[in-house]
């Protein structure tokens, strides 16, 4: 009946009036019992008073407040259902609406309807996550907006706090920069399409999406970037989905010979192979490919000729020289930066260092791995439907060749040949292959040695 001691509370604390404050007070409290006995009126808490006499004064208290609370439009949400506020049974105000229904009296519904609907949010339990009336955070939420959403996606947080390696976006954004929190028209509830919502932030990546001349099909299949990246944690660094190698193999590893478009399977070419190139066996398939696209074909990261014969010019193989010394083909005489040398005579010059008909590195090496030494490739490269096969082997102190291009030559390192003459070696009657532009040791233009040389009598390139 009468407002008990506790919302009584502010006015006698707030009368140290005169007396005259006080028997205004003692009538008005008077009037107010009269008024409630008739059923006329609420008591002190009436439901569109709610703030008045310092009741739930502490509603407000919050540094983010709701607009309604802050209108004191208390009604819109409680409607009251006994007369008597406060009763000793309590329970008298109902929710004006129930669920989202009471929230949406207010809000539009877009933005919750999305083909994607959050579980919470469908079910109306906006209060899991909202405070009706006031937080510390914006958006009205119950938590930092991280914890939110790891407080019930506890396995997610299991997992995310085991992970070696963490989303920079995760770790200094939140959840927030990549999900909506009540629906999406796209799966998990993302913010934009896959590849798009990952352009968002990565610009440097989405340019060479856009500009490359050479793109990798990775992008463009199945889940795009998540083929290879997770978007929240990996054991691996740069957010992998496999490590080294085995995430190309994913794609680069299976045998479709039935499909055209297939990829290459690049395991089966490594394999078994008595040679493995050194970045290829440490599984740094990324050390020599641009795997989001390139601008030299192959997605190589710098220039490198792939026919079998190519002029030559002085950068044109610079992919090959981020890792080994120019000097193994540029210098002439050479001393140690080649092996593949006689005596002084540097023979990768003389193979490639020419304006016509340079041989290019893949007319003698594979890239991958190979059955012969120093990467020599026996199979050989194809040129038009021959497939020149070089049969090479190393002694202590050169090697000797039998290719398709020349007769068997060897080369010695601290005994050179004599390619002129006829009687200074075992291969006293062959020629080398070097010779047409670039002052080869001797020999060159001889017509017996020709007639052997079958590529320098074709014409153009494969
Ligand atoms: C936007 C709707 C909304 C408005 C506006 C609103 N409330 Fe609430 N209030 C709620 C909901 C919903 C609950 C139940 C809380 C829950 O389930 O977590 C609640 C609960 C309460 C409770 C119960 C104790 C508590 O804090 O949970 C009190 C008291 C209360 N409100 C007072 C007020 C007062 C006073 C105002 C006006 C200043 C007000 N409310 C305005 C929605 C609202
Ligand atoms: C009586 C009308 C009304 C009702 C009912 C109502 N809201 Fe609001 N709400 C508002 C208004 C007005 C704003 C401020 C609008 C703005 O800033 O765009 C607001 C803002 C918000 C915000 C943003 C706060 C911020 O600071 O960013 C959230 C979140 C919110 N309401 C959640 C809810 C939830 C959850 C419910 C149901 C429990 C609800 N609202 C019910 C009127 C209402
Ligand atoms: C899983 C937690 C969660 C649930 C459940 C949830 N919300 Fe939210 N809501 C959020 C988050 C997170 C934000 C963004 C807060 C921010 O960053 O400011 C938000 C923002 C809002 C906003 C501000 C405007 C906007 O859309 O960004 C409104 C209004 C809102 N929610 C209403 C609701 C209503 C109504 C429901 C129930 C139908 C609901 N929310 C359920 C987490 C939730
Ligand atoms: C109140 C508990 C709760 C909170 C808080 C919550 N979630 Fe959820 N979330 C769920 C439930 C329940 C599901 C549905 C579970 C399922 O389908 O496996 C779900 C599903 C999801 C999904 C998968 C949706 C899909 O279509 O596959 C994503 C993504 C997600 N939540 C992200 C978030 C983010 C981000 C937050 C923080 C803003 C968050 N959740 C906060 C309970 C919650
Ligand atoms: C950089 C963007 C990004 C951020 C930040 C992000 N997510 Fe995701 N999330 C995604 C993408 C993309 C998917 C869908 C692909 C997938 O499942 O990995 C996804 C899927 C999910 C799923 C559903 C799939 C599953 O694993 O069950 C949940 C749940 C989820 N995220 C929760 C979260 C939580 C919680 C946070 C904050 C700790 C968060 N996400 C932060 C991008 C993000
Ligand atoms: C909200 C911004 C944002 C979005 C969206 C985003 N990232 Fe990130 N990401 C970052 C930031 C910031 C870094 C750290 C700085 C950098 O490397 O650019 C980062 C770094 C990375 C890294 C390097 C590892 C690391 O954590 O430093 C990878 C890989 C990555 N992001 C992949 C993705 C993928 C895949 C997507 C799409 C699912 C994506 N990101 C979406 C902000 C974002
Ligand atoms: C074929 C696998 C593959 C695909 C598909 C892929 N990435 Fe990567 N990504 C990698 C590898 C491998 C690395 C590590 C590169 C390195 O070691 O230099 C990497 C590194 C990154 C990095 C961090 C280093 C940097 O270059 O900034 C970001 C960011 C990144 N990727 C984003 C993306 C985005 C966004 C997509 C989708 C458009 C994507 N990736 C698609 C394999 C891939
Ligand atoms: C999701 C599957 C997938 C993954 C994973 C993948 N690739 Fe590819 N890759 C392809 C497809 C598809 C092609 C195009 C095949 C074709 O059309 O001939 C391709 C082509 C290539 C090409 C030839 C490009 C050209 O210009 O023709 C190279 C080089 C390549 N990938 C390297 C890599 C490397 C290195 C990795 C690991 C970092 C990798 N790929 C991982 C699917 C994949
Ligand atoms: C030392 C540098 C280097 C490394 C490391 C390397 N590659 Fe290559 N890769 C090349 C070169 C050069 C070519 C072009 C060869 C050619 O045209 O015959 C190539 C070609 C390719 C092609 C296209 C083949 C075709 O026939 O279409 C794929 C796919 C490929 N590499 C995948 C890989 C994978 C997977 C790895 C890691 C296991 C890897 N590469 C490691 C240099 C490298
Ligand atoms: C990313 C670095 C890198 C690139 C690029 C690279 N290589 Fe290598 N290469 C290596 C490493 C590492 C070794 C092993 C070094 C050693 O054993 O001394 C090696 C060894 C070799 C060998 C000697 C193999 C043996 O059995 O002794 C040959 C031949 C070779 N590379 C050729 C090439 C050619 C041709 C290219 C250009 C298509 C190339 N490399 C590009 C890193 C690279
Ligand atoms: C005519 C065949 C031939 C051509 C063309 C060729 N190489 Fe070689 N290369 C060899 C032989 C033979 C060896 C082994 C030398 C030895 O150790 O006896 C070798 C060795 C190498 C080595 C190991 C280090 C060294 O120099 O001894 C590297 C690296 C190499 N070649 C890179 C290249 C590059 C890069 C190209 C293209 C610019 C290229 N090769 C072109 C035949 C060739």
């Amino acid at each position: 009946m009468h407002p008990d001691s506790k919302t009584m509370k502010p006015f006698s604390a707030g009368s140290a009036a005169a007396g005259r404050g006080r028997r205004a007070l003692a009538f008005f409290l008077h009037v107010l019992a009269l008024l409630s006995v008739l059923g006329l009126m609420a008591p002190d808490c009436r439901a569109d008073n709610c703030l008045a006499n310092g009741c739930h004064g502490e509603i407000k208290g919050k540094p983010v407040v709701h607009a309604p609370v802050d209108g004191d439009d208390c009604l819109s949400c409680h409607r009251q259902v006994n007369q008597q506020h406060p009763s000793a049974a309590g329970q008298d105000f109902a929710a004006a609406a129930e669920g989202g229904a009471l929230c949406f009296q207010c809000h539009a519904q877009e933005g919750f309807n999305g083909r994607r609907k959050h579980g919470p949010s469908a079910s109306g339990a906006c209060t899991v996550c909202h405070d009706p009336h006031g937080s510390d955070q914006q958006g009205l939420l119950k938590m930092p907006l991280k914890e939110l959403c790891l407080d019930c996606h506890q396995d997610f947080a299991a997992s995310m706090e085991e992970a070696a390696y963490l989303h920079t976006a995760i770790r200094k954004l939140d959840c927030g920069a990549c999900h909506l929190p009540h629906s999406s028209d796209q799966p998990s509830l993302l913010k934009g399409d896959s590849i798009n919502l990952c352009f968002g932030c990565h610009e440097n990546i989405k340019n060479r999406y856009d500009t490359s001349l050479d793109k990798h099909k990775a992008l463009y299949v199945r889940q795009r970037c998540g083929n290879c990246h997770f978007a929240h944690y990996s054991p691996y660094p740069a957010l992998l989905v496999k490590q080294g190698a085995d995430l190309c193999f994913d794609c680069h590893g299976q045998d479709e010979s039935g499909r055209s478009d297939a990829p290459a399977n690049i395991r089966a070419e490594i394999e078994g192979k008595e040679v493995v190139h050194g970045p290829v066996a440490e599984g740094e398939c990324s050390a020599c490919h641009e795997v989001h696209g390139s601008n030299f074909a192959m997605l190589l990261s710098g220039p490198f000729p792939r026919t079998f014969y190519a002029p030559y010019q002085p950068d044109a193989y610079d992919f090959c020289f981020q890792c080994h010394d120019k000097e193994l083909l540029t210098a002439q005489p050479v001393n140690n930066q080649t092996g593949f040398r006689n005596g002084t005579d540097n023979l990768h010059f003389r193979h490639v260092a020419r304006k016509q008909k340079g041989r290019t590195c893949l007319a003698c090496h594979s890239v991958h791995a190979s059955n012969g030494q120093k990467l020599i490739n026996p199979e050989g490269i194809a040129f038009g439907k021959w497939q020149i096969p070089i049969r090479f082997a190393a002694t202590e102190t050169g090697g000797g060749c039998v290719p398709g291009c020349h007769r068997s030559l060897d080369y010695d390192r601290q005994t050179p040949f004599d390619y002129t003459k006829p009687s200074a070696a075992k291969q006293a009657a062959e020629t080398p292959a070097a010779g047409q532009n670039s002052s080869p040791p001797a020999a060159a233009g001889d017509s017996d040695a020709l007639a052997v040389e079958p590529l320098d009598t074709e014409q153009g390139t494969p």
